[in-house]
């Protein structure tokens, strides 16, 4: 009865287990070598670790049993020993041989993983880099600089190059690659794959401030010639926008030009808008619809808060020709 009374104890705990796999389910679910061979990590150590836990309770719960006190037991002092060869032998060794079959391929992979491919042939490099609270990539090779949404190939190695222009981030795509920090001053180098085109989540890893939970990207896969063909579509010249323009290119030109870029090939303060109409999202966790694009213009601190856009104060009007304007930044 006892027990029963405190059975709601274990409530949330349960709801903490719930909330830890739903995080891992990506990880359980991987697409492409990367994080095949992170799952193929995970599985090993959880067997192991579960194989020792099994034969430990079992010793446990016999001991228990065969060695409890018998009714009208009156010596219950057992014979005193000291020191038994054999079994010191066998759980010195068989932990020593577990400890070897997980160190061995841990090792071998977290060092294989860590390698710098972002100056070879075959793969696509990417420079990552973490703000409060949205993420910028960089593709060096191609000349395009872009935001949110992370492009790439399938079946092809992505060597990133991760660091934050604030404070610690933490890169993690949970179907493609494990976590790696972002770190201000630092580069931190992994590479991973997609095998299958889809659209992969991505988020930020590491308690950053206010939105850290709204510091999500999108990894979009896809083959080879559509990749192409994004890549030529963002470095085909774009329009230039002047507070001379007319309609929502004069209003961007006003308001929103001195910190967002539209050309892909120049570096900006917030993130830059080539293509944006293609994106998945709006400030990098919203789906990318005008209702969501007019909230965040219109209160940016509302939709993900403590980040660095401010409200630039539109009028009705200028907030429909900007909409409008926006669609076209394709
Ligand atoms: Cu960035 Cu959490």
């Amino acid at each position: 009865m006892k027990r029963r009374k405190h059975a709601w104890r274990l409530i949330p705990l349960l709801a903490l287990m719930v909330f830890v796999l739903a995080g891992c389910s990506g990880a359980l679910d991987p697409s492409g070598k990367t994080g095949e061979d992170q799952l193929f990590l995970i599985k090993l150590s959880f067997f192991i670790m579960f194989g020792v836990l099994i034969v430990v309770f079992a010793l446990l719960f016999y001991v228990l049993i065969r060695f409890a006190k018998r009714k009208n037991q009156k010596d219950i002092i057992p014979k005193q020993i000291e020191g038994n060869h054999k079994l010191e032998i066998v759980w010195t060794v068989i932990p020593f041989i577990l400890l070897l079959i997980l160190a061995i391929p841990t090792v071998m992979l977290t060092f294989q993983y860590g390698k710098d491919y972002t100056e070879h042939k075959d793969a696509l490099t990417v420079n990552v880099t973490a703000h409060q609270y949205w993420w910028e990539f960089e593709y060096p090779e191609q000349g395009i600089r872009t935001a949110h949404d992370l492009v790439i190939p399938t079946d092809k190695k992505i060597a990133v190059a991760l660091t934050s222009s604030d404070v610690i981030h933490s890169f993690w795509i949970p179907n493609l690659t494990g976590k790696m920090d972002t770190n201000p001053g630092m580069i931190n180098k992994m590479y991973f794959d997609a095998e299958e085109e889809g659209v992969y989540k991505g988020k930020c890893a590491e308690l950053c401030g206010p939105s850290h939970a709204l510091m999500d990207f999108k990894v979009i896969a896809m083959s080879q010639d559509d990749f192409n063909n994004w890549v030529a579509s963002m470095t085909a010249p774009d329009e230039t926008v002047t507070v001379d323009s007319e309609g929502g290119a004069s209003v961007f030109a006003a308001k929103c030009l001195s910190c967002h870029a539209i050309d892909s090939s120049q570096r900006s303060l917030g993130p830059n808008l080539d293509g944006f109409a293609n994106r998945e999202t709006v400030a990098g966790f919203r789906p990318n619809n005008e209702e969501w694009l007019r909230k965040w213009l219109l209160d940016p601190q509302e939709v993900k808060p403590g980040n660095e856009m401010p409200n630039v104060g539109l009028t009705d009007e200028e907030l429909d020709q900007l909409v409008e304007f926006m669609k076209t930044l394709k």
